[in-house]
């Protein structure tokens, strides 16, 4: 059996609008309502138009809600951005940093993903930091050197008593979406190592209390190997997560396949 708390959660990335998101929350909460939430965590990330409704249908003991960005300054001359405490105001207490989407098509850069996450802790939410090597530095052989610049500068200012607040999330951006090949579980497991190293290194013991979850094409066929590996503690899942009915399959597997 696997031990530790184990992770599972959905970024809803830009498609379900507001009812299609109440409805996917109410029947997944339905759906997982008798999974004991002392070894598992749910987590789910809707779009900001739908943050409102979710919390209202949403228990955050059953299913925690996050929001996908976050703008890093309380107020200002920020246009089109949403600030920490206008989230915080919703009952959100969560926030990714640094998905790739983000980096990659709106071109955020490692320290932009700092302040979201400093911002984040400042104010009492959990940032969820996404970090991933492209295609291109896999090839040329420089996936940890680039997974290391991305946790340093973006946890840089994160205090050991901070740390274990924070998650990580590992997707591959080569792995991510419709054009993704999933990480096959042997590469996966070298990468999550190579994580939970730097973290160590940043944080003591702390860092060997952030959990590091996998996301990139996971999917029903390769959800149980992947979660069984000794340094994966979650997956964080898009596509195959977002119709409830499947996402409540693919973690029984998963929890299945962990001895649970
Ligand atoms: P897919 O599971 O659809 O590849 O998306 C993963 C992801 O981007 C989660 O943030």
């Amino acid at each position: 059996m696997k031990a530790g708390k184990l992770y599972f959660g959905s970024n809803l990335k830009m498609y379900k609008g507001v009812a299609d998101t109440a409805a996917y929350l109410t029947e997944l909460q339905r759906l997982t309502a008798d999974l004991n939430r002392e070894g598992i965590e749910l987590f789910i990330l809707p779009s900001y138009t739908a943050l409102p409704e979710a919390a209202r249908v949403t228990d955050q003991s059953l299913v925690r809600l996050g929001a996908q960005n976050m703008g890093w300054e309380e107020e200002g001359q920020f246009t089109g951005e949403i600030s920490c405490r206008m989230l915080r105001e919703l009952g959100i207490g969560m926030v990714m940093a640094g998905h790739s989407e983000r980096r990659h098509v709106f071109r955020e850069t490692d320290e932009d993903e700092q302040r979201k996450v400093r911002c984040a802790l400042d104010h009492g939410m959990i940032p969820l930091l996404c970090v991933g090597e492209t295609a291109e530095d896999k090839r040329y052989g420089i996936s940890r050197e680039v997974l290391t610049m991305q946790l340093k500068i973006g946890l840089y200012g994160v205090s050991r008593e901070e740390a274990p607040r924070v998650r990580v999330a590992y997707e591959p951006v080569w792995s991510i979406g419709v054009n993704g090949t999933p990480a096959e579980p042997a590469y996966a497991e070298t990468m999550h190592a190579a994580i939970k190293e730097v973290l160590r290194g940043m944080f003591g013991e702390a860092g060997s209390r952030i959990p590091v979850l996998y996301g990139g094409s996971v999917n029903p066929g390769n959800a149980r190997e992947l979660i069984a590996l000794p340094s994966v503690d979650g997956l964080y899942v898009g596509r195959a997560a977002w119709q409830a009915d499947k996402f409540n399959i693919l973690i029984r597997d998963a929890l299945a396949a962990c001895g649970r």
